[in-house]
């Protein structure tokens, strides 16, 4: 069995772009009220006081888009004083790093993955749901600048959607050639509001909901060749490379082949719920209430080491082997990919 190590912090369900595969226009999304967010302090305490003593070490900060967190460098200074933390991370939409790189950077943000679906202003307009042209343009200021600041890895979240992206596989891949840029091809996966993303499925996405990694992969092959890489992360990408390239291509392929067997990470909710799988939320533990009601840390601690035991039967082959309430309500958003 995997240990448990690595847990995905939410900061915010709320974010600047639209994306059509994680909280498209439209969609009606029950935003969480500002009171009913967790706050610094019960992040810190959990933290120091709950998963820390249980083990973890990993945190990476997620949303919504967690740069919409008015105290956001400071969290990041918080968390990366604590003596545990071995590794601190974050995933954003980019949009709002130019101006806040060096100071992420500063306050011990160790690693940074930014979402790029497309180099091409058009489509990633259609992508992120916005109608304002320089929106592209100030992404790629975001990502330059967290590479002039120094964020190694930095890692380029790609979800190829069918028809729309497809096209761009080959261009996006060769963003890894020259730099030292760790580009991931990921498998959309229909989480969430089923209605929508049925809707999507059918209408936008050209007839298939998601495009295997192998394809992807064999496109690439078929222009450069691919190696396997040396360079492996502890997350469920798989790790090729061009060969002589400076950076490597991940494929995040939960669609295709499932890696839950090697899971070693836990969500929290902006909220404060805790899930213990992105795609089934069977025991899960809404922390912030207990908190609030005054209940010792050390009982939430028992509470979690319950949910860290029983967390192997949780997931998501275990939803669609049927014999599981396999329960998801929540967007991606929402929980924080
Ligand atoms: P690293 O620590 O850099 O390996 O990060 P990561 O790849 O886990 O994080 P990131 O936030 O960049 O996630 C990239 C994609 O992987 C997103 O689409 C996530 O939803 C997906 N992902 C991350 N962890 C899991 C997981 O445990 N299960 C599934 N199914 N998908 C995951
Ligand atoms: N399927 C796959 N990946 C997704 N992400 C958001 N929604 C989905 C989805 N439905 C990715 C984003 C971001 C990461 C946190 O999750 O691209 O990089
Ligand atoms: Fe872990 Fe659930 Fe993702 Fe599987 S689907 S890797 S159990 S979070």
């Amino acid at each position: 069995m995997n240990r448990v190590d690595y847990l995905r912090i939410s900061l915010i369900d709320r974010c600047n772009f639209r994306c059509q595969y994680c909280m498209p226009e439209g969609a009606e999304l029950d935003y969480i009220l500002r009171q009913e967010l967790l706050t610094h302090e019960e992040i810190i305490t959990l933290l120091e006081e709950v998963f820390i003593p249980l083990g973890f070490s990993k945190f990476r900060l997620t949303g919504g888009e967690p740069l919409l967190r008015p105290d956001i460098v400071d969290l990041v200074k918080d968390i990366a004083s604590l003596t545990a933390t071995e590794d601190l991370s974050m995933t954003t939409n980019g949009f709002l790093l130019s101006s806040l790189a060096e100071n992420l950077y500063k306050a011990g943000l160790n690693r940074i993955n930014i979402s790029l679906d497309s180099l091409n202003p058009d489509t990633f307009k259609t992508i992120i749901g916005h109608k304002k042209a320089d929106l592209w343009q100030q992404t790629w200021l975001g990502i330059q600048a967290a590479y002039k600041v120094g964020f190694n890895p930095l890692k380029l979240n790609v979800v190829v959607i069918p028809g729309v992206n497809e096209s761009e596989i080959e261009a996006l891949a060769e963003l890894s050639i020259d730099k030292n840029w760790h580009i991931r091809f990921i498998e959309f996966m229909p989480i969430g509001n089923p209605e929508l993303f049925s809707d999507l499925e059918e209408i936008r996405f050209a007839g298939r909901a998601w495009v295997p990694s192998e394809e992807i992969r064999e496109k690439i092959r078929q222009k450069w060749g691919l190696v396997e890489s040396n360079i492996k992360g502890n997350g469920p990408a798989d790790v090729f490379k061009i060969p002589g390239a400076k950076g490597t291509l991940g494929f995040i392929s939960q669609m295709s082949e499932c890696f839950c067997d090697r899971c070693n990470r836990m969500r929290l909710s902006a909220d404060g719920w805790l899930r213990p799988c992105l795609l089934n939320e069977t025991g899960q533990i809404d922390l912030k209430t207990l908190l609030r009601n005054k209940i010792k840390t050390t009982e939430i601690k028992e509470k979690v080491a319950h949910l860290l035991n029983i967390k192997p039967e949780i997931n998501y082959k275990q939803r669609d082997s049927g014999n599981d309430t396999g329960i998801y309500n929540r967007t991606m958003s929402q929980i924080g990919g």
